[in-house]
């Protein structure tokens, strides 16, 4: 097989895809993994009867059936659920947009990988520009998602320890310094490993520093605002002109409908979706017609607030719990777990790499994920680096518990060593 640049760079085994082959086998060997590793959500009851007696519906009425089944959608995606959309960022948070500020991709992953290189990469003029984190570690899903080299620079994070051995990572704004090279601003909020939910006052901060530059502030929202709003404390929704915000369904519970939607300019949405249409010829009706509906009625909105919350933030105090009761007196510092449904790890002094600690836990039959490969863009020459990994609280309670203690058990071991 003679591949490509791009083959070679995509089709060849990555770090993130060797162990995402390796949590496979693993599963596929040992059933009864307790599985603390990946990024999917719950079966959250509410949202499997909401979403399934609306599919019902829809499949019981043949014109919305063949709609959803039998038609390319415009390459912007269904319109009914766009103006939708719109009217209700419009409606309920101000937000000055239409059906044309929202385009709809399969996933926001591949609505990344379209958006990033669009903006960063070899540039017509010969330059290079880049993806710039503001704080990272960041979604371990942007790694490898550039088609140039170099793709991503990051800022590293100031660390604030709080009572209780927890920590929370602010944006070193001292260190953020932006040159011509910076296509963009991107973060997770909540992020994706660490639960952090950047503060509004950092959101403003970052807003005024991504129009100073004239690039775009693009916030990755799939787990935040407005939906799935998987958000335990403070935190307002955050969109202006300058601002592209990522939505999915996948955290409502719908991972396997592969829905993404873009809110931007009606410029950046139409430019995505021209690019979207080389890809893809056209997006999913299938989210879109689970949703239509939703969001006019209040009934998405409801079940964020009064299922999806309630059942993630249960089982987060519950995994907080089982963390402090195992810690013992562990140097292990968790990071405020403000929102998504991860906890973030924080081994200070870990004798070994995250890695092998991975690999020591995954032979006692856990899961989780070593956190090396979340810190894109910050250098390899920071001990912090090593010491982290990250958690799913989505699974089985019961389960978890038993995790935590195993986690909390090999620890001690490797600081004994
Ligand atoms: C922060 C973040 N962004 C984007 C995605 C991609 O989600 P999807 O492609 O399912 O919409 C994920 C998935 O886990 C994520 O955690």
């Amino acid at each position: 097989m003679q591949l490509s640049s791009f083959g070679q760079k995509f089709a060849l085994e990555s770090g993130i895809s060797s162990l995402m082959d390796d949590l496979g086998t693993a599963l596929g060997e040992n059933p009864d993994l307790i599985f603390m590793g990946g990024g999917n959500p719950g079966r959250v009851p509410a949202a499997e009867e909401l979403f399934s007696r609306r599919l019902s519906d829809i499949l019981a009425d043949g014109q919305r059936r063949h709609e959803m089944l039998g038609v390319y959608q415009a390459p912007q995606g269904d319109l009914s659920f766009r103006q939708e959309l719109a009217t209700f960022l419009h409606q309920r948070l101000g937000w000055p947009v239409g059906a044309d500020n929202i385009a709809i991709a399969n996933g926001s992953q591949s609505a990344f990988f379209i958006l990033y290189n669009m903006f960063a990469g070899p540039m017509p003029d010969g330059t290079e520009r880049r993806i710039h984190l503001p704080l990272s570690p960041e979604y371990v899903g942007y790694r490898d998602i550039g088609l140039g080299e170099d793709f991503f620079s990051a800022t590293r994070p100031m660390i604030e320890r709080l009572e209780d051995r927890r920590f929370k990572y602010h944006v070193a704004f001292d260190e953020l310094s932006l040159d011509s090279g910076v296509a963009a601003l991107c973060l997770s909020r909540p992020g994706n490993p660490t639960g952090n939910m950047v503060t509004d006052d950092e959101i403003e901060r970052l807003d005024s520093i991504a129009r100073q530059h004239d690039v775009p502030l693009i916030i990755d929202g799939a787990y935040g605002l407005p939906f799935p709003s998987l958000i335990y404390g403070d935190g307002r929704p955050f969109w202006n002109e300058n601002t592209i915000l990522m939505l999915s369904l996948s955290k409502l519970g719908l991972p396997g409908v592969r829905t993404g939607i873009v809110i931007a300019t009606p410029a950046i949405a139409q430019a995505f979706a021209r690019a979207n249409t080389v890809v893809s010829l056209a997006s999913g009706t299938l989210g879109p017609s689970l949703l239509r509906g939703t969001l006019a009625d209040g009934s998405l909105e409801r079940l964020c607030r009064e299922a999806l919350q309630p059942f993630y933030a249960e089982r987060r105090a519950q995994t907080l719990a089982a963390i402090d009761r195992h810690r013992g007196d562990l140097p292990i510092w968790t990071h405020s777990a403000e929102g998504a449904f991860f906890l973030w790890l924080w081994c200070e002094g870990l004798p070994i790499d995250s890695m092998a600690l991975y690999e020591r836990l995954k032979a006692r039959g856990v899961i989780v994920l070593p956190g090396n490969d979340f810190f894109i863009g910050t250098g390899e020459n920071w001990a912090h680096r090593k010491e982290c990994i990250r958690l799913s609280y989505a699974g089985d309670p019961g389960r978890i518990g038993e995790g935590v203690r195993l986690i909390m058990d090999e620890l001690y071991r490797a600081y004994e060593a």
